[in-house]
């Protein structure tokens, strides 16, 4: 079975699970990057990222290969960004038209998830949803969570 991580992760916490959950299944990922610089330090960044992801910005992001034809199975990846997924993950959703494709996602959060699990529930109508996962950073020790998240993946079924 050929799977993809897509995924977009600003400071890396997603990131870190991402890699070791693609190891560990022997995914391919893709990382989605924004043309646009990020904001990353001080606290401007939650006020310019909260604002995108309220917006529901879509962001230009730099080229990428991506057919999903070429794969059986699709994982998504985010952090959360006031209470939604990243807005580089909206862009995505409306440039691939994804149909019945098997797919599931996860994402990470500092305890205020929002509704991020039934915005992706709702882009992802059309597919045939696996599995949902959401991870909390910061107070969680990672290797924990990468437990977590390798645990998950084991039980999807598809
Ligand atoms: C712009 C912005 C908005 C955020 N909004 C939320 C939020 O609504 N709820 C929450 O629990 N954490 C929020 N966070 C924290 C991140 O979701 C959390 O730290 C996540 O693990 C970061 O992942 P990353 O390191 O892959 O970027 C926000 C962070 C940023 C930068």
């Amino acid at each position: 079975m050929k799977t993809i991580i897509v995924y977009y992760s600003l400071e890396g916490n997603t990131e870190f699970l991402v890699k070791a959950l693609a190891e560990n299944i022997g995914a391919e990922t893709l990382m989605l990057e924004p043309i646009k610089a990020q904001k990353t330090k001080g606290f401007s960044k939650f006020v310019w990222g909260g604002y995108q992801a309220v917006m529901k910005k879509k962001p230009d992001l730099k080229p990428y290969d991506f057919k999903a034809s070429d794969y059986d199975r699709i994982i998504f990846a985010s952090p959360v960004w006031a209470g939604t997924f990243a807005p580089p993950l909206r862009t995505f959703f409306e440039r691939e038209d994804l149909i019945a494709k098997k797919v599931a996602f996860f994402f990470t959060h500092e305890g205020g998830k929002g509704k991020t699990k039934e915005h992706f529930e709702e882009i992802l109508a059309d597919n045939h949803i696996l599995g949902a996962l959401d991870l909390i950073t910061g107070k969680t020790d990672k290797e924990e969570n990468m437990k977590k998240l390798l645990h998950w993946a084991s039980q999807l079924k598809g």
